[in-house]
């Protein structure tokens, strides 16, 4: 499927190594982090082109109208949680969120994991002091590790091997979850017991029956079994740690053309979109379906800049901007963004992240979001692309199939005092099982009342 032609990726390499890398690891040998790259190399791709390029068509559905697109994940996973019940456990709400969002929208959802791979983070501060300590800080298990002591967090390249075996293990078992029949809609209903003993369940009970009514039409009407059991989930992560982006970066046999192999979506970072720095142009050479975080200071001319970096020649589906304002900014920054693209006539997907503009501290220091921030961004979105003529084309959200207690609010209520008890996200705050799928609920509603 991929030629085995390093030589083509590094005559390209020439164009972004030398540009600034912003967020990148430091590795005190070389050698080291050599040997690392030469095992990687042999190793083979973890997606293959073909899928990326069905994701990117979904994508431009999205883009028209024609689906939505729902991401969701971890803000940043981590070895120790890679197991068969976590990973269960995410994907199945991921797919309940998707039924509850396809009756909503009447439209396919694309489904895209911020899994099997999301193992770098950009962190706002590069060391981190306890008591009269100071180490470098986390920035995730493909780089350091979370533990408070020298030999954790030093910067290690073995990690990004570890890292590459663990989205392979994701990978597999996503996969296996979503072709070997637990993904099959009839058994929503299944699902939907955990939820019905929420208190919010009578807000949802009519969508909740009126959606296990369309599955029980659909299996009498003799829809092919095989179509309800199987679907797709795509893997994605935030595309930071160039050497390893580089090194799974691979020429596909059929056309030649080279693809970044370790997911089928790749964002640039809110911290890493600057137009001339090394993301943006390494980004800019492959041929994925690629996302931009835009957060509330990005110019109309930076969009726009972005646009004419990553997608020239306004292919659908290419290029998504995942903007993240926050709740109390979204209506204020976001249309000048819209505008400037409809203007400008290229094709954007527009995506919403509602996480990463409302984090906020709690009185007792820890860091959360409130779920009627998040649900109040994801309106001002859908507020801005209905009065601007445009199309709200999903969320991004961060999320566990756990029963965590890390964003504050939702039915089964969880305030400040109660966050310390399931507190187990190593970086950003996630909406637990629960809160995911009232989000998916409420999201369902605004659906309906869109005309996509
Ligand atoms: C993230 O998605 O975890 C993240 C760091 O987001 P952003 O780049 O939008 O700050
Ligand atoms: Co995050």
């Amino acid at each position: 499927m991929f030629e085995d032609d390093t030589h083509k990726i590094a005559a390209l390499a020439h164009a972004w190594r030398d540009k600034p890398a912003l967020h990148q690891p430091h590795y005190e040998d070389e050698a080291e982090l050599a040997a690392v790259m030469q095992r990687l190399a042999k190793m083979p791709p973890l997606v293959f082109a073909g899928e990326c390029d069905r994701l990117r068509e979904s994508i431009a559905a999205a883009q028209r109208g024609e689906a939505f697109v729902l991401m969701g994940g971890d803000c940043a996973e981590s070895f120790e949680q890679i197991t068969a019940d976590r990973i269960r456990a995410k994907v199945r709400t991921l797919l309940q969120m998707s039924v509850i969002l396809t009756y909503g929208a009447s439209v396919p959802v694309v489904k895209i994991g911020r899994m099997a791979g999301q193992y770098s983070k950009p962190r706002s501060q590069a060391t981190e002091t306890i008591g009269d300590i100071t180490l470098p800080s986390y920035l995730g298990d493909s780089i350091n590790g979370h533990e408070f002591t020298a030999a954790a967090r030093r910067h290690d390249p073995h990690r990004l091997e570890e890292a590459y075996l663990y989205s392979v293990a994701t990978l597999n078992l996503m996969r296996a979850f979503t072709r070997g029949g637990f993904a099959d809609l009839r058994s929503v209903h299944d699902w939907n017991r955990g939820f019905i003993a929420n208190p919010a369940y009578v807000r949802y009970e009519k969508t909740a029956s009126e959606i296990d009514r369309a599955m029980r039409f659909v299996t009498a009407a003799g829809v092919d079994g095989a179509q309800l059991a199987e679907t797709q989930i795509y893997s994605s992560h935030e595309g930071l740690v160039l050497p390893f982006e580089e090194i799974m970066m691979r020429i596909d046999s059929r056309t030649h053309d080279p693809y970044l192999t370790s997911a089928h979506f790749l964002w640039i970072g809110e911290r890493t979109r600057d137009v001339n720095g090394a993301h943006v142009e390494m980004f800019s050479h492959a041929r994925n379906p690629i996302g931009v975080k835009l957060g509330p200071t990005t110019t109309p001319d930076t969009a726009l800049a972005l646009i004419d970096k990553l997608n020239p020649e306004g292919e659908p589906g290419r290029l998504t901007f995942i903007t993240r304002m926050g709740a109390g900014r979204v209506e204020e920054a976001l249309p000048p963004l819209v505008e400037a693209v409809q203007r400008d006539g290229r094709p954007v997907t527009w995506v919403s992240d509602p996480m990463h503009g409302n984090t906020i501290k709690a009185s007792n220091g820890i860091k959360t979001r409130r779920l009627s921030d998040i649900m109040a961004e994801i309106r001002g979105f859908f507020a801005v692309h209905e009065a601007l003529g445009s199309h709200p084309g999903g969320i991004h959200v961060e999320l566990t199939g756990d029963d965590v207690t890390e964003v504050l609010g939702g039915s089964e209520e969880i305030f400040e005092e109660t966050l310390t008890e399931r507190y187990e996200s190593l970086v950003d705050p996630r909406l637990n099982h629960q809160q995911s799928l009232e989000l998916a609920y409420q999201l369902a509603e605004m659906l309906r009342d869109v005309h996509l």
